[in-house]
């Protein structure tokens, strides 16, 4: 008996030892360093991070505060994914030259494009902070408190710490709070376009395939970071030059076989591992379940529309694919939260720790479930309030995202007077320009009357607004739409002619606005106070039970949350059984791509050149010993939104694949990693150099790479 237990231990812990987890750059030898070798990978802790001599992490930069970028070329050259430089590329194209349809690239520095938001970040080093941050705190504090001694501590630490005039701080909290790291980064704002395949090679398969395998996406465009003369960061200048860098990934020709060493490197977002079944079980029954039919209604309006307008569906193409695209996320996310009986296993452990905290008459630890259960009772009606009002407020209807912009300069006036609305106006009509840039009163008049149907019968009736009840929908809804100014351009430009006060008094007489306003304001003067009250409560029984768990299952592994850091993931390439009788291979080719063409189709397109290409099987060195071009592959690395952009690193150091998405089925990753059925999705270094090479011509810039042969 006992040695069968010991066998399922070593089962268990074996093969969930090796995988998952977002490890901390600085903090790999040991355990972590260990595990990468017997995974097969041949680098040390300080190859992958080294303060005192370049290593990998120089190659890494955090793309425009989202993505992850990273250099391939000692000229500065920058790979992330098509759909992280998407709106670059969007910025540059016009209908004469529409980059995001035929693509771009520049035959020479002089044609590389300027982007004047863009920036990258790169981490200089880590340093461990938590004594400092956390110094004064005592138990008697509440929850605020604490909070605000936190931020004062913090922000004494940012100031102090020694760097370059050009370098910048940033503490960040990992661990739930428990622990504590300060980042040094440098920041370069001159990045510039240097090249994108077409949208029918950087996006094929669309909405369709994403969040899924098979997959044959070359999601990657190309950047250049400029520095100065001295090499150092700089706003853009035409007589800034390429940036020299520490350390650029050299490019693997020899591609990937199944269980072959990946690691990745990049800035995840956001996870959440360690939630209480209760926690998880809200996230999955109440939440995701609103905003999937939320986002349903809308999306289903608005593709009807652009089924049968050609305009509509340009204007609306980028919105759309956005919403869709969390949309089906979280449809993933219940799935797999369902099948791999998430909520159960949960709760399973939290009677181990029951127990433990009994056993080991540990008072201090014995609150925490009964508390979960207690504030997440507490928390479950207003955080569906929120969900609702942050989907139709704010995320799916444009009139009432125009109005909460409006709403929040009306309230700077009337709260801190006209310099401070004077000062907020350029940045309130920026966004509200952007909205209307693309905008058709036409799809969201129909958008408004069935989201704020939905909200006003499925919000819990203390979160509606009294002025929503017993209202004549589709009569107001009419009345807005014929009546507000915020349905067009130049009409919401003309609300923002003349003095504060008349620009104040013309948008309060709106009608779109006066409707949108009361929703805005049950917002922020009822639903996120009470949010915000309770949630802070369970931040700080997270803080403890974190600090419990780690406590009391010293042989776990335990990594921090994502929190848009600089972290480690990897794992091997492996194929995955998502359900009875079906098996993904871990590698996609070229071949899949022509059996999914669909001439003229608006996802399943493929450009004539590349079916040239593949019928003169034209590869160059980028085939597989078979002959064939691999596109995409899976592995099991841990990875979340952020990580897009990631490189994908071999057990040498080299680039072979460039991270941009999950399985469908595995999306639950960010509160449940399964390394049976969570992968991430990547590019094939070979696939990307074949459409820079091959199919755009474009060969200097692959000869400012260093491509590679490690296999042989
Ligand atoms: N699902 C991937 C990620 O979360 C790719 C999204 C971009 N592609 C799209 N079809 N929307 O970002
Ligand atoms: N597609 C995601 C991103 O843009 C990556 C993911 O969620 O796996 O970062």
């Amino acid at each position: 008996m006992r040695l069968i237990k010991i066998l399922i231990y070593l089962l268990v812990f074996q093969s969930s030892a090796q995988q998952g987890g977002m490890w901390i750059p600085s903090l790999l030898q040991g355990m972590n360093e260990q595990e990468m070798n017997q995974l097969g990978s041949k680098l040390t802790a300080q190859d992958i991070y080294d303060v005192n001599n370049s290593s990998l992490k120089d190659a890494i930069a955090h793309f425009g505060g989202g993505c992850t970028s990273e250099v391939i070329s000692p000229k500065g050259l920058l790979l992330t994914n098509h759909h992280c430089g998407y709106g670059e590329i969007q910025s540059h194209s016009t209908v004469e030259n529409d980059y995001l349809q035929d693509g771009f690239w520049a035959k020479n520095l002089k044609e590389e494009l300027p982007n004047e938001d863009l920036y990258v970040d790169f981490i200089v080093r880590i340093v461990e902070v938590t004594n400092s941050v956390l110094q004064g705190l005592t138990n008697t504090m509440t929850e605020q408190q604490k909070q605000a001694l936190i931020t004062k501590n913090s922000n004494a630490i940012e100031k102090a710490a020694p760097i370059e005039p050009w370098q910048n701080t940033k503490i960040k909290s990992f661990y739930k709070g428990n622990q504590y790291f300060l980042f040094v980064t440098e920041r370069f704002e001159d990045v510039r376009l240097v090249g994108a395949p077409p949208s029918s090679i950087g996006k094929f398969g669309s909405d369709t395939d994403n969040w899924m395998f098979p997959r044959h996406t070359g999601d990657f465009s190309l950047f250049r970071i400029y520095a100065d003369k001295n090499n150092r960061p700089a706003k853009y200048s035409k007589d800034n030059v390429p940036y020299r860098p520490k350390h650029f990934l050299p490019i693997s020709l020899d591609g990937v076989a199944e269980n072959d060493f990946t690691l990745v490197f990049g800035f995840p977002g956001r996870t959440n591992e360690y939630l209480p079944a209760v926690a998880i079980d809200q996230t999955v029954h109440t939440i995701n379940p609103a905003a999937i039919g939320i986002r349903e209604t809308s999306l289903a309006i608005v593709d009807k529309f652009m089924r049968s307008d050609q305009d509509i569906k340009i204007k609306y193409a980028s919105k759309f694919a956005s919403i869709a695209n969390y949309w089906k996320k979280w449809i993933g996310e219940n799935q797999g939260i369902e099948k791999s009986g998430a909520i159960a296993a949960r709760k399973e452990l939290e009677v181990r720790f029951t127990n433990l905290v009994k056993q080991k008459n540990l008072k201090a630890y014995s609150h925490l479930l009964p508390e979960f259960d207690r504030l997440y009772a507490e928390i479950k009606e207003v955080s569906l309030a929120r969900t609702y009002w942050s989907e139709i407020g704010y995320r799916n209807n444009e009139l009432l995202r125009a109005c909460l912009f409006a709403y929040q300069l009306v309230n700077t006036y009337h709260s801190r007077g006209k310099e401070a609305f004077e000062k907020r106006l350029p940045s309130t009509l920026n966004r509200l320009d952007r909205i209307y840039k693309n905008y058709s009163a036409k799809v969201d008049m129909p958008v408004f009357e069935a989201l704020v149907e939905k909200y006003i019968s499925e919000v819990p009736s203390s979160y509606v607004p009294a002025s929503y009840k017993n209202l004549n929908l589709s009569k107001t809804t009419k009345e807005v739409y014929a009546s507000s100014a915020f349905t067009a351009l130049e009409k919401m430009r003309a609300l923002f002619e003349g003095s504060p006060k008349e620009i104040v008094d013309r948008i309060s007489s709106d009608k779109g606005y006066l409707f949108a306003k009361d929703l805005h304001q049950m917002y922020y003067e009822t639903i996120n106070p009470a949010f915000q009250k309770t949630n802070l409560e369970i931040a700080g029984v997270q803080k403890t039970y974190m600090k419990a768990l780690m406590e009391l299952f010293p042989n776990e592994r335990f990594f921090p949350d994502a929190n848009s850091t600089l972290r480690v993931t990897y794992g091997q390439v492996k194929g995955y059984a998502p359900r009875d009788a079906v098996y993904y291979k871990a590698v996609s080719y070229l071949d899949g791509v022509m059996e999914k063409y669909k001439p003229g189709d608006y996802e399943f397109d493929v450009p004539q050149k590349l079916r040239d290409l593949y019928v003169a099987k034209d590869f160059g060195p980028y085939a597989d010993i078979n002959g064939k071009v691999p596109v995409c592959f899976l592995g099991t690395n841990h990875t979340t939104g952020g990580n897009s952009g990631s490189p994908a690193i071999d057990a040498h150091g080299n680039l072979i694949g460039l991270n941009f998405d999950r399985v469908w089925e595995g999306t639950m990753s960010d509160m449940n990693y399964d390394p049976e059925i969570c992968r991430n999705i990547m590019v094939d270094a070979r696939y990307i150099l074949f459409i820079i090479d091959k199919y755009a011509g474009a060969k200097h810039l692959i000869d400012e790479m260093k491509l590679v042969h490690p296999k042989k």
